[in-house]
């Protein structure tokens, strides 16, 4: 299983490193010590019900919930017969008292235009948005489709539709065209939000153009909202265009917040699974605020002064959670930044930290390995000193970068919390709490208080210390997803058919004699290229849409930086024999039908694919072939794989 999941185990079991928290830091945790984190997970083992319970009671209910926990497995309702308001926890509770005054929002756009929204200024902008969507006929139970720039607005749109009971669904801007209008078309979404670009590295990225090519095949779309961010000219479709300063600031600043069921839907987020098409991850109001909100507290050790930043784009779960609803729940300040690490230059990060004095930093493996690859020169510049606390997501970090991390951005002082979640999973499931669990390089080290993850083989049993096996979580948690978008059959296939009981995360992962988890990567045909999920299953579509296309195969092979890289095998129509020229449209055929983060790194033409008796694609070989395997000889010459396929002749 390690060789399949592309791991190295031994590198990993060489990591003997630990480093305890410092005494200042545990001193002020909110979590302080050993004794309280153990006592904390033994009330949650004891009686998990009451323990989330009692978490839940953090937020403000309009009525309060009846009972905990509705488990008929597969589904769980969290909270049922509570009354809340994801838009009124994040706001309008932290209103009543000092926190009115204090900053919600510091946002940097990328040409250093800067925009501070209080408590209450982002309270009034949400009413103000809230009510251009009713006046625009959005409704509870509504779809909106949100594909924006990382400026104020996004957030603004997103607790709008929160407010009112609508559903938003988010697409990363890096996404094409097509794969947004799959995204809206599944979603069935009434309106989409937009802007007329953002910037990237000094340029615009035409996101209205896109919406107008994607809405040609999206008739459930009665009329968007345009922000205007870069200020490009723009076409606006009169009757379904509306620009949002010529209609949000004309709203009155009171909306009441909708009193909403716990288990009524906040978002969908589409993820990639193993099949060609993306699923809307569905979740729910009171479990997934609990969730995000105990966590801040717990892994992130929120404290009132701080200022956080999460550097994860709104596109992403990482972005819902921990730059808009768990720390706006928490009432944190919250750092946003609009464009590219390095624009105009390669320190823009450690400029912001100092600059804004950045106290918890949230980022991703890919970003960090990619600093490394700039040079420590970036950051001695710039006085990191009020870091505090140092965070990593998206992927195993490997001890190499993790060590970095500490020494050249941590100056040794900052615990790191290395917190593995997904986005099924709503929060963060594993991660050290830092002011009580020592850490180790490149582990995720404990469940979370109330979390029951462990390993176990394929038939569910629990694995020696040090054995590798499959990731599974044996009890529900609040930020779990309530099911998949109007497909509740592929919530049940997707993640509780492979392991009997469980929910299946996809991931491996091997437990120390310590009880630390160390993830190992995905084991079924989901890639992780900078810290974002692909299904092969999806680039492999996006080829064979393609004239030239029969069959393709795509797999990662391990990259430096980005985690992994995406390698395509390709057999054309009619043996036709491929060039260099149509590796290239192929990639830009990719490109156009995914977006550029699922541009394959390399093609590779083939005669035909390595395939079983029984038909099945050898993915395990063509991921030896793709990462260079010597044991295999020279494959770069062999143009019909099924050749060693047929030499191999091992079922996988
Ligand atoms: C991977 C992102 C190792 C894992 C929040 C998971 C990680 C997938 C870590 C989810 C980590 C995320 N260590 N691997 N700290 N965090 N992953 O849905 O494979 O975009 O299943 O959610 O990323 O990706 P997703």
């Amino acid at each position: 299983m390690a060789s399949d999941a592309g791991i190295d185990i031994e590198s990993l079991l060489s990591e003997a490193r630990s480093f305890a928290p410092p005494d200042d830091f545990v001193a002020h945790a909110n979590v302080h010590g050993r004794a309280e984190y153990d006592a904390l997970c033994k009330r949650a083992a004891d009686d998990p019900e009451a323990f989330w319970g009692e978490c839940a009671r953090n937020l403000d209910w309009f009525a309060p919930f009846s009972k905990v926990l509705d488990w008929q497995f597969p589904f769980a309702k969290w909270f049922i017969g509570g009354k809340i308001n994801a838009a009124y926890n994040c706001l309008d509770r932290h209103l009543k008292g000092p926190r009115r005054n204090k900053a919600a929002i510091i946002w940097e756009g990328e040409p250093g235009d800067s925009r501070v929204l209080t408590y209450q200024m982002l309270a009034d902008e949400v009413a103000r948005a809230a009510n251009a969507l009713k006046e625009l006929g959005v409704k509870d139970g509504d779809r909106v489709a949100i594909y924006m720039p990382l400026v104020p607005e996004a957030a603004i749109a997103m607790l709008a539709c929160a407010r009112i009971g609508a559903i938003h669904s988010v697409v990363f801007g890096g996404f094409s065209a097509e794969a947004l209008a799959d995204r809206i078309i599944d979603a069935e979404a009434k309106v989409c939000i937009t802007a007329d670009g953002g910037w990237r590295r000094g340029a615009h990225v035409d996101l209205k153009a896109n919406v107008d090519e994607a809405l040609a095949k999206c008739p459930s779309v009665e009329k968007t909202l345009v922000v205007r961010r870069v200020g490009s000219d723009i076409k606006m479709k009169s009757g379904r265009d509306v620009w949002w300063h010529e209609i949000v600031p004309r709203q009155s600043a009171q909306c009441a917040a909708a009193e909403l069921d716990s288990t009524h839907p906040l978002y969908t987020l589409y993820t990639s699974g193993t099949t060609g098409k993306p699923k809307g991850v569905l979740h729910t109001i009171g479990g997934y605020l609990t969730h995000t909100l105990m966590t801040m507290k717990w892994v992130f050790d929120l404290k009132d002064d701080d200022i956080y930043w999460c550097t994860a784009d709104i596109g992403w779960v990482t972005g819902h959670s921990y730059t808009v609803y768990g720390p706006l729940a928490a009432g944190a300040t919250v750092l946003m930044y609009e464009g590219a690490p390095n624009h105009p230059e390669n320190d823009r990060f450690w400029r912001l930290i100092e600059k804004y004095r950045v106290s918890i930093f949230y980022t991703a493996p890919t970003a960090i390995r990619t600093f490394i690859k700039w040079g420590d020169s970036w950051v001695k510049k710039h006085d990191l000193s009020s870091l505090r606390l140092l965070g990593s997501v998206g992927e195993p970090i490997n001890p190499e970068a993790w060590m970095w991390y500490r020494k050249t951005i941590g100056a040794d002082r900052c615990p790191i919390v290395d917190t593995w979640w997904q986005t099924e999973t709503g929060g963060i499931m594993i991660s050290p709490v830092p002011g009580a669990i020592p850490t180790k390089p490149g582990s995720a080290t404990r469940p979370l208080p109330g979390v029951a993850a462990e390993v176990v083989t394929r038939e569910g049993k629990p694995v020696e210390a040090g054995q590798g096996g499959m990731l599974v979580v044996r009890r529900p948690w609040p930020g779990m997803l309530s099911t998949i978008f109007r497909d509740p059959d592929r919530y049940k296939s997707s993640y509780f058919s492979q392991i009997e009981g469980c929910y299946f995360t996809g991931d491996g992962a091997r437990r120390d004699a310590d009880g630390y988890f160390w993830i190992m990567g995905r084991v079924d045909d989901v890639i992780n290229v900078s810290g974002h999920r692909l299904g092969t299953m999806e680039i492999e579509s996006a080829l064979v849409s393609h004239a030239t296309v029969a069959e393709a195969a795509c797999v990662g092979r391990p990259d430096e930086m980005k985690g992994q890289a995406v390698v395509a095998f390709v057999t054309l129509e009619g043996g036709r024999h491929g060039d260099d020229k149509l590796k290239e449209e192929l990639r830009k055929h990719v490109v156009k039908e995914i977006g550029a983060l699922a541009r394959p790194e390399e093609i590779r033409f083939t005669e035909a694919l390595p395939k079983t008796r029984s038909g099945k694609i050898m993915r395990r070989l063509l991921r030896q072939i793709a990462s260079g395997d010597e044991t295999l000889g020279d494959t770069s010459t062999l143009e019909d794989l099924s050749v060693l396929a047929r030499l191999r002749d091992d079922e996988e």
